[in-house]
């Protein structure tokens, strides 16, 4: 079974098990609506990219694994998107989760999707309860203080904000998680795949500051031009256009070279280094090539 119909299917069975005739309908309609249609699934194909690498023998625990860093992912956006910070109107083409349910559903959506991360990373682990631990912890770092998304977001209500730190936090932190929790998965040493997940998020992050002072929203299915309206650290605006491509180039080369040696070494090396180039937008690749 290919990647990304692993992670659909996981993705749709944990929703399915909360989403039951006890509880309130709009309330799993909002999770769903953040959920589905997919977005790029980038964090769980990394994490299955990841797991396969070392061996893949527990490919329950690995669906999990990746599901719950999707989640994880969908929460934050649904929060990133609120009035209280970003503002958004659109996510992925479509009316964000408090335009098309109001702001009280679309927090408590954002706070159920984090809580069924977890659940979603124990249901998959269940035959592997050895490896469930470093799991979890490892999902919880990425997420709260002192550097995981909640922190990345709150860097931004400081008087004073360090454009890696707040980059390495807010989205480096989930990209760690993929690559972390799909060696754990795996039953590998998870903390030797950290650098490449930190390097990974960096990269991504600097190509979506690049993409929000560039595009137009036809492109993105969410508003650009956000960071400056917004004062948001972006490292297009501090570095320039050009300095940021540079930036992105040099992450995405430290990224590759940073995969620990396995037998899926040579396969993820070529990923990483296709994917940093599909992030550019169309024009730039064209002048990067
Ligand atoms: C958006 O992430 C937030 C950033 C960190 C740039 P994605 O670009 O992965 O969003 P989706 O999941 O594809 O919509
Ligand atoms: C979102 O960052 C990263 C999160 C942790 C949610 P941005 O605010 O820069 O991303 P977009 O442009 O809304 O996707
Ligand atoms: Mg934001
Ligand atoms: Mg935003």
């Amino acid at each position: 079974m290919d990647a990304v119909t692993r992670i659909e299917r996981t993705l749709s069975a944990s929703l399915d098990r909360v989403d039951t005739t006890a509880g309130p309908k709009l309330l799993a309609a909002a999770m769903r609506h953040a959920v589905f249609p997919r977005g790029a699934r980038i964090r769980p194909r990394l994490c299955l990219a990841v797991a396969e690498a070392c061996g893949g023998d527990d490919p329950a625990a690995a669906n999990g694994a990746a599901a719950a860093i999707e989640f994880m992912h969908c929460a934050s956006l649904i929060h990133d998107d609120l009035p209280c910070f970003d503002n958004a109107d659109t996510r992925r083409g479509r009316p964000s989760v408090h335009r098309a349910f109001g702001q009280p559903l679309a927090v408590l959506a954002g706070d159920a999707l984090i809580v069924l991360s977890f659940q979603t990373i124990a249901w998959g682990a269940s035959a592997s309860p050895a490896r469930l631990a470093s799991l979890i912890v490892a999902m919880a770092q990425a997420t709260g203080l002192p550097s995981g998304i909640a922190a990345g977001q709150a860097w931004e209500c400081e008087s004073s904000i360090d454009l890696g730190e707040y980059q390495r936090a807010k989205t480096g932190a989930l990209f760690a998680a993929a690559t972390v929790l799909g060696a754990a998965a795996s039953g590998a040493e998870p903390e030797q795949w950290r650098t490449l997940g930190e390097r990974l998020g960096e990269a991504y992050q600097v190509a979506d500051d690049i993409a929000d002072v560039l595009s137009g929203q036809a492109d993105l299915g969410k508003p650009t031009g956000q960071d400056l309206a917004l004062g948001r650290p972006n490292a297009a605006l501090s570095m320039g256009v050009d300095g940021a491509m540079r930036h992105l180039e040099r992450l995405a080369a430290a990224a590759a070279e940073s995969i620990p040696p396995c037998p899926g070494a040579a396969d993820l090396k070529a990923l990483t280094l296709g994917e940093a180039r599909r992030l550019l937008p169309k024009d730039l690749s064209q002048r990067a090539a």
